[in-house]
Parts: structure tokens; sequence; C-alpha cells
């Protein structure tokens, strides 16, 4: 019997998670395409019922945001119905299900504060709806879940040639000598997958099921953030300022993505750490990795 299985292994999240995971000795599993599909539902179960793992973990997502506009039938396929079936295999292994949602479920007007787990949503775009779907649909099929809304997430996995975290593509486009025009209307909680890995852990011990906002704290627009990146990387690359407007993305972003993390704190769950400390720490193990 497996311990914990991680689908979306080699992503930002299910690689951090992994190494987390080893770092206890907890004996884990991760899986990826093309060794696994949550798009086919009757594969993914008999692969499930094989391994047994008392803890799974769906990192799996359809989340190339602007994509999901024209492909809402694919969106709604992973990131709702994929969880849903894989929720309802957990109940039949009386196993722990963690699934992950966003920011973007909160697309509508600021309300002056953090979003809590208790502020309704108001999806906008195509992959925001989806989500929350899966949300919806990991509630009702099985008890004993965790759905984790989160923000802005890099991490190790995202220097891939098919992964690209925000962090990652805007040190390329400074090596490549880019001109950089980045939007300053939207505030995020940029959030390490690493730091986020570690908390994650420490939550389903506590085995106090349901939904969960965990990100690295602190605020910033994407703007501030790549100005953060560049100056950690001392980098100084032809950096600007655009509204969304001017932009001019095809899928609609929250202008506030500021999750409360106060629930997970009662749970017994340390605050995770500023976004700055966090990314500092982030661009000081990838100067080593890329040393090594
Ligand atoms: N990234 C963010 O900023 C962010 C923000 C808020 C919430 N989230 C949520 O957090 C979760 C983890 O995000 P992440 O950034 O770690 O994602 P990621 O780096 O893209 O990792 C997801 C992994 O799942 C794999 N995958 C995709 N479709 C699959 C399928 N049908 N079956 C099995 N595996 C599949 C991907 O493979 P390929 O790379 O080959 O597609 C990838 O290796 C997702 O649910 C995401 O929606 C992310």
């Amino acid at each position: 019997m497996t311990e914990v299985l991680v689908i979306g292994g080699k992503g930002q999240l299910g690689t951090d998670l992994l190494r987390a995971l080893a770092a206890r000795g907890t004996e884990a599993v991760g899986l990826d395409l093309p060794d696994i599909d949550v798009g086919d539902a009757a594969r993914t179960r008999a692969q499930l019922l094989e391994l047994r793992p008392a803890v799974v973990i769906n990192t799996a997502a359809y989340h190339l945001v602007d994509l999901c506009e024209d492909h809402a039938a694919e969106a709604f396929a992973i990131n709702a119905e994929a969880p849903r079936q894989l929720a309802k295999v957990c109940r039949e292994l009386d196993a722990v299900f963690m699934h992950f949602s966003t920011d973007f479920v909160f697309g509508g007007a600021p309300c002056g504060r953090p979003w809590t787990e208790g502020d309704r949503p108001e999806p906008q775009s195509v992959y925001a709806t989806s989500k929350l779907a899966g949300e919806h649909l990991v509630r009702e099929s099985h008890d004993k879940h965790f759905v984790i809304r989160t923000c802005g997430l890099y991490g190790s996995a995202g220097r891939r040639p098919q992964g690209g975290s925000f962090v990652e593509i805007m040190i390329r486009a400074a090596e490549a000598k880019k001109k950089l025009t980045v939007v300053n209307d939207q505030t995020v909680a940029p959030t390490s997958t690493f730091e986020l890995a570690a908390a994650l852990l420490a939550l389903i011990e506590t085995r106090a099921y349901g939904l969960y906002h965990v990100t690295n704290s602190g605020e910033c627009t994407w703007f501030e953030f790549a100005r953060e990146i560049f100056r950690l990387t001392g980098m100084t690359p032809d950096l600007r300022p655009v509204t969304s407007a001017e932009y001019g993305s095809k899928a609609k972003r929250p202008r506030y993505s500021i999750l409360d993390n106060a629930k997970l704190v009662a749970a017994g769950v340390p605050a995770l750490g500023s976004w700055q400390q966090a990314l500092a720490a982030y661009v000081a193990r990838r100067g080593q990795e890329v040393r090594a």
C-alpha cells in the first residue's frame, strides 16, 4: 500500500510535495502524464485501486487560463469532472483527497479585505468557473477532502520547458533582452510551492477536512513581483507597468486575489512567510541548482 499518491508529480507543486514527503521519509508515488491521465476516469480508478494510497493529492489541472475560454469542455473535464471521479474513488478506498482551486474564483469587485473561505465566489472566466465547479463536486463526493485555494504559484519545476512559472518567464525574457510589460492593477500573493508543500502536509495531519486558503503572506501587483525578481537576481531589463486593459488578455483576471489564511492557522498550521522572503529563498536555491 502506498502512503501518498501525488498526481501531477512533475509539476511545480507536485515536485515540491514529493520532495517534502521524501524528506519526511513518507512513502510516496508521483504520477504524471502520460502514465496517468485524470481525464481517463476508468484507467485512473484502476490505477488507484491497485496502489491503494491512504492520501491522494491531485495537482493536475487544465490551467492555461486564456486557452480555457475556447476549450470549456476540456477545462471542465480536467478541473471539475476528473476531481469528482478522484474524490469518488478516494471515498471507495477511504483515502484522504486533497485538491486545488484558485484565487481566480474571486473575480468580482474587491471587498476591501482579504477573501475568506466564507466569501461568495464570483468567477469571471471559464477557467475560474471550472475550478469552482471542481470544488463543489469534490465537496459533495467525499467527506475526507481538503480543497485548497492558492495563488501565483512558482517552484523549481517551473524551469521545465513545458513549465513556465511567472518567475522563470521573467528571467528567461530578461536573459533574451526582451522589453517587458507587466500588469500593475492586479494584486496577488505570489506563493512558493516549496513553502506551500510543507504547509499542506501539516494540514493533512490535522484531519480537519474542508476548504482552505493557503498562500504566502503579503501582497503585490504582478509588476511589483517582477521588479523584486529582478532586484534579487541583479538583472536590469526594460520593465514597464501596464493596465490589464492595455495588456489585453483574453480571459478576465481578478483585480484583488488576496486570500485570508486565518482558517489554516486556526487549524494549527503556522502561517506561511512573506512573499518577499519566499522569493529570496527560491532565487538562492535556484542559483545553487543552476550551478550544480
Ligand atoms: N500555477 C498557479 O499560479 C496556480 C495558482 C492557483 C492555483 N493553482 C492550482 O494549483 C494546482 C497545481 O498547480 P501547478 O502550478 O503545480 O501546476 P503544474 O506545474 O502545471 O503541474 C500540474 C501537473 O499536472 C500534469 N497534468 C496536466 N493534465 C493532467 C492530466 N490530465 N492527468 C495527469 N496529469 C496532468 C501537468 O502535466 P503537463 O505539464 O504535461 O501538462 C503537470 O505536470 C493546480 O490545480 C492549479 O490549478 C495554480
